[in-house]
């Protein structure tokens, strides 16, 4: 059964099918008669847009279920909410507050089950971001990205991702304090190097710079003041060559992370990653149902 609660679901074959199926898909019927159930718990605009866009175009059903709503909410299980779901559903899209929930919907559920983001993993922006970062630089190898602020769940996705490219390194600089507290979680390997001050040299080489908000819709904690230090202003973006980009899933906290003029400025290409996530969902859609 396809899944992909987490990038480390795809095997290098997978990966490489939903990017050539990004880039190949036109309006193909290949949902025709699937109907697939979106559960959002939390907020949305790309995703659940994307979701919806890319599922009307490929000529599917999708059906908005209202989380709050379900009797899960009173009493009923997760086994039977999802044994339930998996009757009458072909395929789950669910963004969740707690990853734990995601996988008991995958044991239940018995279909292909797709993670919409959890508080640890955002597989499907990850997909979405290396594609762009393919349609900007014409390969996914031998890049440096560099990822300013928090551990959060897309820095988790993208640094499982950059496994499927080939000598492409991820430098990121966080706070030492939740770099402790989060490194165990993460798949850490030999391409990602952790920098607890701004380096300029190592900045300077960055293809990309990226960033996210530092504090995250499931966070307790407000990191405003901790990683305020490495806000992607104009100062960083001038240690960049002429070819380096800015990314950023969006939505931002303009001031905080990022700086209005970065954001708005000729480097930045935040709207080009909006756009591909819906080609994107296309393509996971696509790896699905064939
Ligand atoms: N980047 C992203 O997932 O955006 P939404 O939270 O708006 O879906
Ligand atoms: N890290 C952010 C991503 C939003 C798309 C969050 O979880 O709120």
């Amino acid at each position: 059964m396809k899944k992909l609660l987490n990038i480390s679901d795809l095997n290098q074959n997978d990966f490489d099918e939903i990017i050539n199926y990004a880039e190949s898909l036109g309006n193909e019927k290949l949902l025709t008669n699937k109907n697939i159930g979106l559960i959002f718990e939390k907020n949305s605009t790309r995703t659940r847009l994307s979701f919806q866009v890319g599922i009307n175009q490929l000529n599917g059903n999708y059906i908005d279920v209202r989380f709050e709503e379900l009797n899960l909410n009173r009493f009923e299980s997760y086994e039977d909410t999802f044994e339930v779901m998996s009757c009458y559903l072909d395929y789950l899209v669910f963004r969740t507050t707690d990853h734990k929930k995601l996988e008991l919907a995958y044991k239940f559920f018995k279909k292909p089950i797709i993670n919409a983001l959890s508080d640890i993993s955002h597989p499907c922006q990850a997909i979405s971001d290396m594609y762009t970062l393919k349609e900007r630089f014409g390969t996914l190898n031998n890049l440096n990205i560099i990822w300013m602020g928090d551990m959060n769940n897309v820095l988790f996705s993208l640094i499982e991702v950059i496994a499927f490219a080939k000598n492409t390194k991820v430098d990121v600089f966080t706070d030492e304090k939740i770099f402790l507290k989060s490194k165990d979680i993460f798949n850490l390997n030999d391409n990602i190097n952790f920098h607890f001050e701004i380096n300029e040299s190592i900045i300077s080489k960055g293809n990309c710079i990226m960033t996210d908000v530092f504090t995250s819709m499931n966070d307790k904690e407000d990191k405003e003041n901790t990683l305020s230090k490495f806000q992607v202003n104009d100062q960083i973006m001038s240690l960049t060559n002429d070819e380096s980009v800015f990314m950023h899933c969006l939505p931002a906290k303009i001031g905080s992370e990022v700086s209005e003029d970065v954001i708005k400025g000729e480097k930045s290409i935040v709207l080009a990653q909006a756009r591909n996530r819906l080609v994107a969902q296309k393509g996971i859609l696509k790896w699905l149902s064939i």
